[in-house]
């Protein structure tokens, strides 16, 4: 009995595990967080209030802390950002129930301050681009990185309409290459592939290159609400450093010194 005991925990986190392994999408794009990038982060910002704040709250952030690391002042954040009459050395605390919402949804909406350390800001990078239209779902939305997610696609107007459908894909050779014509020379042959995101043309207020750049801000967001302080614990590994190379280089000379008469 304590054997199985104790195969039953060593299984469970390797379940858990299996059961959280990324799925693999092939419109999914690398993303590079960058802190120092203020308008990135105060368009992060800006979007996350207006479409995000309603469901997911940031618990363990203040609005002061967020409007000074980004370079906005109090009075604009609060007229502009804070919707929800809070003030400004407040936590960003959202007023949706979870027990309700677990029975709207599915699944409550998690608290996305820890998210970006929780997952990879790649992963929700994808995960905010891979929304399309399933009627098949309580909500019209499925996601490519998510399959049945009970979140629904609040982003619809931004991106615009993206259904799966069929489209044309340069074919591959063996090797990796694309495959060309051989008798249309610079011709690309292409095939049909199924089941990928196609998107409407002008049906959205945004283009998907500038959805996506939309997208981009609103992770540097949740990647800077993960760990406010990684620009500036960056700055303090530096200057710890040098510090002790020329804490090094005296210590050296001393102990030169201190030997010298012992030789
Ligand atoms: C209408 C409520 C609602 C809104 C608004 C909303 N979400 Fe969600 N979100 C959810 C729910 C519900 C879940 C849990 C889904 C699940 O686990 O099936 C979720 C899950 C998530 C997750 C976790 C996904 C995972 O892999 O576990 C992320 C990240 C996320 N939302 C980001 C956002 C962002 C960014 C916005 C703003 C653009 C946003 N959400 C707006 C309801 C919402």
């Amino acid at each position: 009995m304590r054997k199985l005991l104790l195969a039953c925990l060593l299984i469970a986190p390797g379940l858990v595990w299996g059961a959280s392994a990324p799925v693999e999408w092939e419109g999914a794009k690398p993303f590079d967080g960058d802190l120092t990038d203020k308008p990135s982060l105060q368009n992060g910002m800006r979007l996350y209030m207006n479409y995000c704040m309603g469901c997911h709250g940031l618990q363990f952030q203040r609005y002061e802390r967020t409007a000074d690391d980004l370079g906005i002042p109090h009075e604009i954040a609060l007229e502009k950002l804070v919707f929800s009459g809070q003030k400004i050395g407040e936590l960003m605390t959202t007023a949706m129930d979870p027990v309700a919402a677990k029975d709207w949804f599915g699944a409550a909406p998690p608290d996305l301050t820890l998210i970006a350390r929780l997952k990879d800001p790649e992963y929700i990078y994808n995960y905010l681009r891979a929304f399309y239209a399933d009627e098949t779902r309580p909500f019209g939305a499925n996601n490519k990185m998510y399959p049945n997610v009970g979140m629904p696609n609040v982003l619809l107007e931004l991106q615009g309409n993206v259904t799966e459908g069929c489209i044309q894909v340069p074919k591959m050779a063996e090797n990796g290459g694309e495959m060309r014509d051989p008798l249309i020379p610079g011709k690309a042959i292409t095939e049909e592939q199924c089941g990928r995101l196609v998107h409407e043309e002008g049906s959205g207020v945004y283009t998907p290159e500038e959805f996506d750049a939309a997208m981009y801000d609103l992770t540097n967001f949740l990647y800077y609400v993960g760990e406010p302080s990684r620009l500036e614990r960056h700055r303090i590994g530096i200057y710890s450093l040098l510090f002790l190379i020329i804490l090094g280089c005296f210590t050296y000379l001393l102990n030169r010194e201190y030997w010298k008469d012992v030789h």
